[in-house]
């Protein structure tokens, strides 16, 4: 089923995961249901983390905030990757100031206790929040400064290596070296907690598209922790394994997957995972790996967050010189990571101005 002809020629995002050269190109930023929005931090208050991940009426509110305000090409759930380890039994809790804590899985023991066969009565107020953002996202209305039926709806996961990390550190780490140990000393364990991610992945994916997710994002944030020997393994394969498993299901949905810092590894992910768009981190230079990567796969990114955290023309000047570099190219305009949360909205509403209307 080719789906070019199927989308409306208002939803610009689609249309470039779909590998057409949008001009401006289509533009959502990582994070940007998050804490530098005021109206954000105003319902933080309300209820935990976790709550707010879980209650539709909270998840759906926090998803649309930045399409209200600015407009986005993209609304992306508002979730967590953690989502996933926790609906298969393990512990978790995001701890002010020092983020999430897991109770960490270090052996066969561990490992026992995690429950697949919960996962899909856990997630279903998730996949409720998707049904009801599609509706109101492809509905009539104007969603503020957002027309009805031009915003593009993503569902997400975290990519197998990093869950892991997570679920073995018990956290977040500068190295996840207790993980990356075990992947070298104990691989027959980490092997197991690998194919548990993977194939339960693709089936949380494939429920979110389900529910009415139009394309899907795997993050990867600390593949570029891993040697090439090692990213092949835990990165490329499980990937590709996900991306084949959603395909069958899903022939026409598109997948973005973020490899951070994969560096000189991008292109070989980009050929071997048959993700359709390849999200870019900040190191990256776009213009270098449009040459290296296949022309039939799109590019997003890689605007630097501390550009916007700074603004002005010299954010200006970044964000143009991005956006051109991906000029004639399937080309999704994006941050190189989430934007930070002392970002000022200002910042972002002049980014989105200079993308848009800058000739
Ligand atoms: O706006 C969006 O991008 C959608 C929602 C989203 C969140 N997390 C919400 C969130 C997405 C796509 C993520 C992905 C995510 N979560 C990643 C991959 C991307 C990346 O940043 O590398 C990772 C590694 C996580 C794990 C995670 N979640 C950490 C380490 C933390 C604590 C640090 C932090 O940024 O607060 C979270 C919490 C989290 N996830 C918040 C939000 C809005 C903050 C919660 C709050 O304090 O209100």
């Amino acid at each position: 089923m080719s789906s070019k002809t199927e989308i409306p020629p208002s939803k610009r995002l689609l249309k470039t995961l779909n590998g057409e050269a949008m001009w401006p190109p289509p533009l959502w930023m990582m994070r940007q249901a998050g804490r530098f929005l005021p109206e954000f931090r105003a319902m933080r208050a309300q209820a935990d983390f976790l709550t707010r991940c879980m209650t539709p009426d909270i998840a759906t509110e926090l998803t649309l905030q930045p399409i209200r305000r600015f407009g986005m090409d993209g609304a992306i759930l508002f979730s967590d990757i953690l989502i996933l380890p926790w609906a298969l039994g393990q512990s978790l809790e995001f701890v002010e100031g020092k983020g999430p804590v897991l109770g960490a899985i270090r052996s066969e023991q561990d490992f026992a206790r995690l429950d697949r066969n919960r996962i899909a009565e856990i997630t279903a107020p998730v996949l409720e929040t998707l049904s009801r953002l599609r509706k109101v996202l492809d509905g009539p209305d104007d969603i503020g400064v957002a027309k009805g039926g031009a915003t593009t709806l993503m569902g997400f996961t975290g990519a197998p290596f990093t869950v892991a990390c997570y679920m073995v550190e018990g956290g977040g780490s500068r190295e996840f070296a207790i993980t990356r140990q075990m992947a070298f000393a104990e691989p027959a364990l980490f092997d197991r907690i690998m194919a548990l991610l993977t194939e339960t992945t693709a089936d949380y994916l494939c429920a979110q598209i389900e529910a009415g997710a139009e394309a899907v994002m795997l993050f990867d944030s600390w593949a570029g922790l891993l040697p090439p020997s090692e990213f092949r393994k835990h990165v490329i394969a499980p990937t590709r394994q996900i991306v084949q498993a959603v395909k069958a299901k899903h022939p026409s949905v598109k997948i973005i997957g973020f490899p951070r810092l994969g560096g000189m590894m991008v292109p070989e992910y980009a050929r071997e995972t048959g993700v359709d768009v390849v999200a870019l981190d900040t190191s990256a230079d776009l213009a270098l790996m449009r040459t290296q990567v296949p022309e039939s796969i799109g590019l997003q990114g890689n605007l630097d967050p501390i550009a916007v955290l700074a603004g002005g023309e010299a954010m200006r000047r970044e964000a143009l010189a991005v956006r051109n570099a991906g000029k004639g190219r399937a080309h999704v305009f994006n941050l190189g990571h989430g934007v930070l949360p002392q970002t000022p909205v200002e910042h972002v509403a002049d980014l989105v101005k200079t993308v848009r209307e800058t000739a």
